[in-house]
């Protein structure tokens, strides 16, 4: 063992220009990544290679971290003395299970070994950034690990940057964002799968020996069918308030990959990034391949405390105007899809007025003129007002809402193109279709190339067009219905492995335009209903479309997933006529959780839900400091009861508001108390019903009683029924 271990050390030693004074003299390195509660501490090893020693809650004692080993958890077979958890493992070494990167060089060698040269920390906004440089001693390839450590939301952000000087390119083969690793008794893994109207299910499975991968080949629509983001329990499956939980997500819009790996010793190792799925990267030399940044929390108090350091994290790092308000609308897709024209969206504008909303927003169908968008089978790509439709255009629109006295805002899907535009008549090169195999279409649409810098322009353009003729418009839904098909880029030429990679790099630049341009303008992401949703898209737009599945018993169980990752200010939701039977105020009160907007004909409302909804804006603009800006509290499960509740406080802790519903709760069910969270224990918080449809009494009852909150904390409130599809909206103001 000693004489492979001096072998390893005077490779490295040989290297003069990353051999550092500590590996000369024997002193330690260690490297300490702190949040207020957790530490990431990494050691260079003996043989001047970097490992992970701790992640877990904060040490107390800085004297600790000497007890800790680089080696402390490697394998029984000790005759690999190397063997630890390598931060950020390469492929060829000898540690045998899955690496974070993989690069074969131009000589066609095919493995790589990282050694330290130096680290920095300093301050950047909100917490320190540490950058940990590596470098091969055979290869010039470096290897850059960054992470930011959040102190006070617990949060940590971290990815990689590679780069090399070698003569020809190298192949990028797995190039992860981080890897973390974990010993501890059990693993329980909660995913989030998902498809068209059915976002966000959560489900978890124990983690055993060997690997378990999630991921996405979707390219553009890339998470129609599971979300960036994952759960791991500790101490069995996650619950709400107790027990330790890596929470994770990946900020990256197209293929991701998460690897969890349980090794032969029974230690988990995490590895998130894009998914190098037909991604094979030829990386030029000093071209620097930076990875995406992988975000995440340690939480010592369940799931429930990790989203609220998570929620707090994105809205002051995360979001785009994370610390703003957001706006109300009236949407007009459920209620005229393709078929309106001037003068019935100059109406549904007043009616935006008289709901009380901010704004009106003009869905899919208002453009194309050669080949009018009247369904989704032609005209994407055309970004011009259809003319007979609506002869004044947007500027006329903006005027009628101007009148109205709201704002107006417009949907577009700019990375698409029909085959049926005049786009795609023009520069059908400027699609990702096969030259020489038969196309086949996602909702007859194909993907625009966005990896080709002339496309970058043109989506620039459409934005921009639309805002420099019409300053008017207030607000953007930007919609990605389609996952890329057909994979091929004319542009790309021989470099088609880049295309997956490249195409989403294009579309961030893109973006990056349109925010330097306008950096004021919100923005709503929606791709087929909630299959974008990542801090990286969201550091352009102020919130996401959750699904087009309305229905709102099935849209409790889709935000309360969304909800484990995303603030309620980042989530939009619509109340529409979807599932019927149940009342106005049940689908209001689940979309006045969210990002509160309207989906729906005024016309068909009675005069009481009518009504009902004006007094509901007005009221959910009020409660925005706990609902928008608060802590939110999940106190009751759909998945694990007939009903649900969750309760957003305000940060002074002097307001509350509880959403309670009852969904299919057995004949005479036994009712549980439902105990509240978050509340300040001395002082005493009136209760109230709020939102009640007009004409009907509370029935709640506590109604109008005071409590402290140590007592609601511990004896809680009767909130449920044993009614189907009821809900009910409590207030509690501190006295
Ligand atoms: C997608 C969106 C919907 C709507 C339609 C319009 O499906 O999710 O909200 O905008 O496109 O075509």
């Amino acid at each position: 063992m000693k004489s492979l271990f001096s072998a390893i050390l005077s490779a490295a030693a040989l290297s003069a220009s990353f051999t550092t004074a500590q590996a000369q003299t024997g002193e330690r390195n260690i490297i300490r990544i702190s949040t207020d509660n957790t530490d990431l501490v990494l050691e260079v090893g003996p043989n001047n290679r970097l490992y992970q020693t701790y992640l877990g809650p904060r040490l107390m004692f800085e004297s600790d971290l000497h007890n800790l080993s680089w080696s402390q958890h490697a394998a029984s077979d000790v005759s690999v003395s190397a063997r630890g958890w390598e931060a950020y493992s390469t492929s060829g070494n000898e540690d045998f299970f899955e690496p974070a990167l993989g690069i074969t060089h131009s000589d066609g060698n095919m493995t790589t070994y990282l050694y330290y040269v130096d680290s920095t920390q300093k301050p950047v906004d909100g917490g320190t950034l540490t950058r940990i440089n590596l470098r091969d001693d055979r290869y010039p390839v470096d290897v850059t690990l960054n992470y930011v450590a959040y102190p006070k939301e617990n949060v940590i952000k971290t990815w990689s940057e590679i780069s090399h000087r070698e003569k020809k390119p190298v192949s990028l083969s797995q190039y992860a964002s981080a890897m973390l690793y974990f010993n501890e008794p059990e693993y329980w893994l909660t995913e989030f799968s998902s498809d068209w109207a059915k976002e966000a299910m959560m489900s978890s499975q124990k983690l055993q020996f060997g690997k378990k991968v999630i991921d996405t080949k979707l390219g553009s629509r890339a998470a129609m069918h599971t979300h960036p983001f994952f759960e791991i329990g500790f101490d069995g499956p996650v619950e709400e308030n107790n027990g330790k939980v890596l929470m994770g997500t990946l900020g990256w819009t197209g293929n991701f990959r998460f690897t969890f790996e349980v090794d032969n010793v029974g230690n988990l190792r995490v590895i998130p990034g894009i998914n190098p799925y037909a991604s094979i990267y030829q990386l030029k030399a000093g071209d620097v391949f930076t990875t995406p940044e992988f975000i995440f929390t340690l939480s010592y108090d369940g799931t429930g405390q990790g989203s609220r350091d998570l929620h707090d994290w994105a809205r002051r790092y995360g979001l785009k105007d994370g610390q703003g308000e957001r706006m109300t609308l009236l949407n007009n897709w459920e209620n005229t899809g393709c078929d309106f024209n001037q003068d019935i969206l100059a109406e549904l504008m007043k009616e935006a007025k008289h709901l009380g909303v901010d704004m009106f927003l003009l869905d899919d169908g208002w453009f194309g003129n050669k080949y009018p968008r009247k369904d989704d089978h032609a005209g994407l790509g055309d970004w011009e007002e259809t003319r007979d439709k609506l002869p004044g255009g947007i500027a006329a629109l903006v005027k009628a809402a101007d009148d109205a006295g709201v704002k107006f805002g417009i949907w577009i899907e700019p990375e698409m193109v029909n085959p049926r535009s005049e786009l795609y008549e023009k520069h059908p090169d400027w699609v990702i279709e096969q030259p020489n195999r038969d196309t086949y279409y996602y909702r007859n649409q194909l993907v625009l190339d966005l990896s080709n810098p002339k496309v970058q322009d043109h989506v620039f353009g459409v934005v921009d067009r639309i805002l420099t003729e019409n300053p008017g418009v207030a607000y953007f839904k930007w919609d990605c219905n389609s996952p890329i098909t057909n994979i091929y880029s004319p542009y790309a030429k021989d470099r088609q492995g880049q295309l997956y990679v490249d195409h989403i790099r294009g579309i961030y630049k893109v973006l990056d335009r349109v925010k330097d341009k306008y950096p004021d303008v919100p923005m709503m992401l929606c791709s087929g209903g909630g299959a974008r949703c990542d801090y990286e898209a969201l550091k352009y737009f102020t919130e996401f479309w959750c699904s087009d599945n309305t229905d709102p018993i099935e849209r409790i169980y889709i935000q309360w997933g969304f909800s484990q990752f995303f603030p309620s200010k980042a989530m939009a939701a619509h109340v529409t006529n979807s599932n019927k039977s149940t009342s106005v105020k049940f689908r209001t009160d689940v979309a006045a959780m969210c990002k509160l907007g309207f989906d729906i004909g005024l016309k068909e409302l009675q005069d009481d839900e009518l009504a009902y909804c004006r007094k509901a804006v007005a009221e959910w603009k009020r409660l925005q400091p706990a609902v928008m800006d608060g802590d939110m509290f999940r106190l009751v499960s759909p998945y694990k009861s007939n009903h649900a509740a969750v309760e957003y406080v305000d940060k002074s802790k002097s307001s509350a508001v509880v959403f309670a519903y009852d969904l299919a709760p057995r004949f005479q069910e036994k009712l549980n108390a439902v105990k509240l969270q978050g509340l300040d224990p001395d002082k005493r918080y009136l209760v109230k019903e709020i939102c009640l449809m007009p004409g009907s009494e509370s029935l709640f009852p506590q109604d109008n009683k005071t409590y402290t909150g140590d007592y609601l904390m511990k004896v809680g409130i009767d909130a449920f029924t044993c009614s189907h599809n009821s809900s009910r909206i409590i207030e509690l103001k501190s006295l």
